[in-house]
């Protein structure tokens, strides 16, 4: 037996869960070198529950496990030392710092050397302090710095859509970490884990429960449930709020009065929020807050009533002034409409809605604006919301949880997209007007604004599902503390602290993300169509005619001969007309609107050139086509990193890269086939409809299995898949192959329904090469569907199979459950080729 070099088996043998993100703390590779790092580390507050002692522990911690190096924590002063603490607490301790330092809300000064001194604005601004230290060592950093840091705005808040039974809506990382069973789970200790990835980004508040909420919430037992959560999370500085049920006075819940009303401006209601709000502020002193989403696909609101929804905003507003606490009020309220009418444009809604409220919003209302007017969309322009409220507090919203992107299984590094909107410029009466600079409340002079972001993280140990997704989630907090930090370097620090720094794997891993929003943006919906997923099931997989014919206005308006929305002042629906008029002239005119966007703007013919010199259709033929091209390599790029990974979070990831470059297939023929059918434009370069290395399973010799004609038609190749006879018992199909004789990759394309595992094995000349099930409800963690259609279609791909001309190849499938071991086709591809 040959043994194996030392690196390697420790390489194998590290397995990581993932559970520790970016804050692994791994040791240094010995071939940095660093100067002597202080042993003594003062800390300036000694009470357990502060963020200043928990600065103390992990500033340990960290240094014992990235350096090697143990520290001695005390509240004595030493020459040589690490001193953590509040700006108020140096000075009562040491006196004066020698600097005149400036620090805003949250914010710390870092002055490192052989004293380092790390200080607070507030307590939790020397946390993030330490944890930015931490990571500068983390990452091999020592040279010498002293800068202060303060955060862009004060609303850092993340969401997450948990529901008390402990589903999650469009979480797809696990069950809740919070809920389960109606209550409040008993072990909170992923609760404590959380909070600590939160501080360590300057994230300083969590929404618990779903927006879509739920009443029962609010009874005392559930009250004091939310009391151990803030609890367990005041150590890092990280407060709680709630998602409120508009309709909770009248709603029974136990161990609360139950009113007939919940109008907002009935004096019981009021008295009953302010008492319910009480009864929380004597639980959890520090509660952040309310987010509320009423009068919103069937949510109840203020407008039941007849009342505006300031003033059911202002409601909560009054109950939780007393007690320093927010309320988010959602702009995402939109009514169904019917798409006959030209002139109806959902994406009108928000401001229709909020901007006659502009001056009615207590000041410590805040309005959540989605970053685009639809719906987290792979591309959308800014919301116009942003500059049409001059006296309101903002704050964007973007979704950190893939929903519409991807449900995780899809490599899509979001940041390159949510910089779209936040350096967009609004243009507010002809002035520079960045949307980061509207939230943060400098362009209108606002005390309050800023960021939240839906992240639903799960019990899963990877967090969200995926490891690679996790770079959104650390991004997204960056990006909370400055908007104008670099996308790519903020990337490259996160692969640093949760991969190693060997400069090979951070370019990959970096060059891979960078890559994969424009290719989910090419192999799902181009030019401002929107994602083209599936918006009535799941917001995972393609199913562009579920845009339209339905109240929900997230059009396309495609025909045989157009497609776009026609959202001009002059001729559609009046959209473009709502940014300021700089802005609205470039989007009013097709000749100033950029390509990314053309569709978004302008309802024009399949022929219709752009400003590439491509026509639409060929515009999204290609783009479908290079988008999944480069979805394969990201696979390949990973794998080129084996060595240099740990096997647990490799293997993990090699599988949803796998399944993506499998799925972004599926996506480019569903597309391209939908837009091929309904225009009946071919493609210049006639690959769309054209695969002559496949073989459809419904034309091979069938035993025990049935055609079946899948719908929506375009998931699946010619329209047609074959299923087994009954769900009980076995079947086969079977062909003599053509192909020159080689060494070929076979796909066999196929769906994976949720209900079910069947099993395959792939025969050549009736011995078996192959055995796999349908088994990625187990693992992948999207929302699963249980029909034949673009989000249970999956390739599996095996490499290198012999095959001679006049073989015969075969399949048999063994149905489980509801999943018919339904076969789409198989496809033969020699080296570079893809089909
Ligand atoms: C120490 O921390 C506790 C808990 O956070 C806090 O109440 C107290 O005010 C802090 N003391 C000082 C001097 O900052
Ligand atoms: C402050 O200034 C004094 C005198 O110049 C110097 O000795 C000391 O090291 C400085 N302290 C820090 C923390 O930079
Ligand atoms: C929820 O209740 C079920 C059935 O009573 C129990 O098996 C399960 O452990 C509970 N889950 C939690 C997290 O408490
Ligand atoms: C709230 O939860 C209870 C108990 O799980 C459930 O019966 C009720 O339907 C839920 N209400 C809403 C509005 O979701
Ligand atoms: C609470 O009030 C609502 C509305 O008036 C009513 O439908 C419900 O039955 C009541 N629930 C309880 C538990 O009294
Ligand atoms: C809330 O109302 C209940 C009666 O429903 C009363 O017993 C309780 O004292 C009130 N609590 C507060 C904090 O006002
Ligand atoms: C709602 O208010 C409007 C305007 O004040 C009024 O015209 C309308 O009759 C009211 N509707 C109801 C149901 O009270
Ligand atoms: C939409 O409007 C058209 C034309 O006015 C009408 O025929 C159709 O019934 C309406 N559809 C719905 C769902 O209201
Ligand atoms: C103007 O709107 C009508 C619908 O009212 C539409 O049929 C037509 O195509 C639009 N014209 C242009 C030039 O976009
Ligand atoms: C702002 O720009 C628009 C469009 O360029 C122009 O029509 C308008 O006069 C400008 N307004 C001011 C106050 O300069
Ligand atoms: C958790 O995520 C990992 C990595 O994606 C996956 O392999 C594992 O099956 C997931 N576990 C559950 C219970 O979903
Ligand atoms: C076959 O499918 C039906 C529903 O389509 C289901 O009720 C039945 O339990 C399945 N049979 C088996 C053996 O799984």
């Amino acid at each position: 037996m040959q043994l194996l070099p030392l690196f390697a088996v420790f390489g194998l043998a590290l397995a990581e869960t993932g559970i520790n993100g970016w804050l692994r703390y791994a040791a240094l590779p010995s071939s940095v070198s660093w100067p002597s790092i202080p042993k003594h580390i003062v800390v300036l507050n000694t009470t357990k529950t502060s963020p200043v002692y928990t600065a103390g522990q992990e500033l340990q911690r960290g240094i014992q496990s990235i350096l090697g190096q143990g520290c001695h924590i005390s509240n004595d002063k030493h020459e040589e030392s690490i001193v953590v603490g509040t700006l108020d607490a140096y000075v009562a301790a040491y006196g004066k710092l020698n600097e005149s330092v400036e620090l805003k809300g949250d914010g710390y000064w870092l002055s490192t050397g052989s004293k380092t001194v790390i200080l607070g604005q507030n307590e939790r601004g020397a946390l993030y302090g330490a944890f930015e230290y931490l990571s500068m060592l983390a990452q091999g950093h020592f040279s010498t710095v002293s800068y202060a840091s303060s955060p862009d705005a004060p609303i850092r808040w993340v969401n997450q859509w948990d529901n008390l039974d402990g589903s999650i809506e469009r979480g797809f990382g696990g069950a809740s970490i919070f809920f389960a069973n109606g209550t409040v789970v008993n072990d909170l200790t992923r609760v404590s884990e959380y909070a600590r990835l939160l501080a360590s980004v300057g994230i300083n508040a969590v929404v618990v429960n779903n927006v879509n909420a739920n009443a029962t919430l609010l009874s005392p037992h559930n009250i004091d449930g939310l009391g151990r959560i803030a609890d367990t999370m005041r150590p890092y500085g990280v407060q709680v709020g709630i998602a409120l049920y508009f309709a909770s006075p009248s709603s029974g819940v136990q161990g609360q009065a139950n009113l007939t009303t919940f109008d907002p401006l009935d004096p019981s209601v009021v008295t009953w929020w302010s008492n319910v709000t009480e009864q929380i502020y004597e639980r959890v002193p520090d509660m952040a807050g309310y987010l509320v989403k009423a009068n919103s696909e069937g949510q109840p609101g203020p407008l039941t009533y007849n009342r505006t929804l300031a003033e059911g905003a202002n409601l909560f507003a009054k109950a939780l002034q007393p007690h320093g606490g927010i309320v988010m009020f959602r702009a995402f309220v939109y009514n169904q409409l019917n798409e006959s009418d030209w002139k109806a444009d959902r994406a009108n809604a928000a401001v229709d809605f909020f901007k006659p409220l502009d001056g009615q919003f207590d000041d410590n209302v805040v309005v959540q604006i989605k970053y685009g007017p639809i719906d987290f969309q792979v591309r959308e322009p800014a919301s116009p919301l942003f500059a049409n409220l001059y006296h309101t507090n903002t704050a964007i919203e973007l979704q950190v949880s893939q929903e519409y992107l991807g449900q995780q299984t899809h490599l899509v590094y979001l940041p390159p997209l949510w910089d779209t909107i936040l350096g967009f410029d609004m243009r507010v009466d002809n002035q520079t007007s960045l949307v980061h600079d509207i939230i943060s409340g400098r362009t209108f002079d606002r005390p309050l604004g800023g960021y939240a972001a839906v992240v639903n993280v799960g019990t899963n140990q990877t967090w969200l599902g995926s490891h690679l997704s996790m770079a959104n989630f650390y991004a997204y907090g960056r990006l909370a503390w400055n908007p104008a930090e670099d996308t790519t370097k903020i990337h490259e620090e996160w692969t640093r602290l949760t991969f190693g720094l060997d400069p090979q794997l951070v370019n990959t891993i970096t060059n891979m993300a960078l890559e994969s929003w424009p290719a989910y943006e090419n192999y799902s919906g181009n030019l401002g169509v929107q994602t083209l997923t599936d918006i009535l099931y799941t917001h995972f997989g393609p199913n562009p005619q579920s845009q339209d014919n339905n109240g929900w206005g997230q059009w396309t308006r495609a025909d045989h001969n157009t497609i776009g929305m026609d959202r001009t002042v002059s001729n559609g629906t009046g959209y473009a007309g709502t940014y300021p008029p700089e802005v609205a002239a470039i989007y009013e005119n097709i000749s100033t609107t950029p390509d990314n966007l053309l569709l978004w703007f302008h309802h024009v013919p399949y022929t219709q050139q752009l400003k590439s010199g491509k026509t639409v259709i060929q515009h999204f033929y290609d783009a479908h086509y290079s988008g999944a091209e480069t979805a394969q390599t990201f696979a390949t790029q990973w794998q080129t990193l084996a060595s240099k990974i740990d096997t647990q979070r490799f293997n993990e990831q090699l599988c949803r890269l796998k399944y993506q470059a499998g799925h972004s297939l599926v996506w480019r023929d569903a597309i391209c086939n939908f837009y091929h059918n309904v225009s009946g434009i071919a493609d210049e370069l006639n690959r769309v409809g054209n695969h002559p290395w496949r073989i459809e399973a419904e034309s091979m010799t069938l035993k025990g299995y049935k055609q079946y004609t899948v719908s929506p038609f375009e998931t699946a190749s010619n329209y047609h898949a074959v299923v087994t006879s009954d769900n009980i018992t076995t079947g086969s199909v079977s062909t003599t192959l053509h192909f020159p004789s080689g060494i070929y990759d076979i796909g066999v394309n196929f769906y994976d329904l949720y209900g079910g595992e069947s099993h395959f094995e792939m025969l050549i000349n009736n011995k078996g090469v192959a055995t796999w099930r349908g088994d990625s409800e187990d693992y992948l963690g999207h929302t699963p569907s249980i029909y034949l259609d673009g989000h249970s279609a999956r390739r599996i791909t095996f490499e290198g199979v012999a095959v001679k001309e006049g073989d015969v190849f075969g399949i048999v499938g063994t149905p489980d459950g509801i999943e018919p071991a339904p076969l789409d086709y198989m496809v033969f591809l020699l080296k570079g080729v893809l089909d």
